[in-house]
């Protein structure tokens, strides 16, 4: 399989696209827990140099000036970075509205306050099952259950809308409905049920953790049925069920569409048009060596999948390309080993078959054990 698929001396043109509108910092990749469904890279622990706060502020700032309008602080856990308070207040300053994506692990009352005063706007907190026993297992910490419970109600306390996060996978999607109470409980006001993507250390346990046929369609109709019934409660809470591209036809318009609207920054810098370009065989630039500004429209890497003259059939003829963009570029090259394919997720791809085969392999459970994400499983991973 070929890494790259441009052909030798393609360069991209600079096609039409929009501002960065969101902007998600990935402020760190160190994290108390070790879900075995993280999107972080195998190999994050070769990237240990994080930009100081100096160097993030100055990238806030470049993003506001590119029509950034949205911040997301996520990791790792964000909470691990001392200065985050710092970062929260002069990014409020600067006019973003800010997004907090944690674990919850490592908050405390305190905290949640001094964010509050520091001006962050939301908060989002992660909850790896409803069961105590299989969230432990599943974040490898034997307490966490029990402190995602504390400080979901104490984001709630302080005012803040209750966002809540549930990865479903097979080893907790048949408690959809536990885990459904469990939020009407917390009184979540959003809760999004989102089915594993097999990204990162995801994909790495995607025969562990990829539910079948039988088991996603049982929790969506449960879902509805919730919907249904909390509405006509006048219950205000909102549930997002997020369906997995596995199970799809066609694929998901990826970050609706490369470098169109969403740019991550890693923790060491390099800036990305999605949370897991990493990983492709593409120059991406670094926020140390270039300003946002340069990195959005000129380099070579956002440049690289905008537009269309990029793509291969079957996408380049195909009606639906303005719609799906091919799909996902990462998926394409995990997959197929070529970015440029079609997402295998489309059933007119030729590759389509692994997704079929992976959906087969869904039907009979698995005893190999799970893969954790944590530093010493990421050495594996690592060139260094
Ligand atoms: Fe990278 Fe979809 S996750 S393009």
């Amino acid at each position: 399989m070929s890494g790259s698929c441009q052909q030798p001396g393609y360069r991209p043109q600079t096609p039409s696209h929009g501002q960065p509108l969101w902007l998600l910092a990935e402020l760190t990749y160190k994290c108390p827990l070790q879900c075995p469904y993280c999107a972080n890279p195998k190999d994050f622990a070769d990237f240990s140099t994080e930009l100081t706060t100096d160097e993030w502020l100055r990238v806030f700032e470049e993003g506001r000036k590119l029509g950034a309008v949205q911040l997301g602080f996520s990791g790792g856990e964000p909470l691990v970075r001392q200065d985050l308070i710092t970062l929260i207040s002069e990014a409020r300053k600067m006019g973003y509205y800010t997004n907090l994506i944690t674990s919850g692990v490592g908050l405390n009352e305190h905290k949640v306050a001094s964010f509050r005063e520091a001006g962050l706007d939301h908060i989002q907190v992660s909850f790896q099952a409803s069961d105590e026993s299989v969230n432990n297992m599943l974040a490898g910490s034997e307490k966490a259950f029990q402190q995602k419970l504390k400080m979901a109600r104490e984001v709630k306390a302080q005012g803040y809308p209750m966002v809540l996060n549930f990865v479903t996978h097979r080893h907790n999607i048949d408690r959809i409905d536990r885990i459904i109470e469990l939020c009407v409980e917390l009184e979540a006001d959003y809760v999004e049920l989102a089915t594993c993507q097999y990204y990162g250390w995801a994909f790495e346990n995607r025969e562990q953790l990829m539910p079948s046929r039988a088991q996603l369609e049982r929790a969506e109709r449960i879902t509805n049925e919730y919907r249904e019934k909390l509405a006509a409660q006048g219950h205000p809470i909102k549930l997002i069920f997020v369906t997995p591209d596995y199970y799809e036809e066609r694929p998901k318009p990826c970050m609706n569409g490369w470098g169109q609207v969403f740019l991550t920054v890693t923790p060491d810098g390099q800036a990305l048009p999605c949370h897991s370009a990493r990983m492709l065989p593409i120059e991406f630039p670094n926020v140390r060596q270039h300003a946002l500004d340069h990195i959005w429209n000129e380099s070579f890497g956002f440049n690289h999948f905008r537009g269309y003259d990029w793509m291969q059939e079957p996408c380049r003829s195909c009606d639906e390309k303005e719609k799906d963009f091919g799909g996902c570029r990462c998926q394409a090259y995990m997959l197929t080993g070529d970015a440029c394919n079609a997402d295998p997720v489309c059933s007119k791809s030729e590759h389509h078959g692994l997704i079929v085969a992976a959906r087969e392999e869904a039907e009979a459970p698995t005893d190999k054990p799970l893969l954790f994400r944590n530093e010493r499983n990421s050495r594996v991973f690592c060139k260094s």
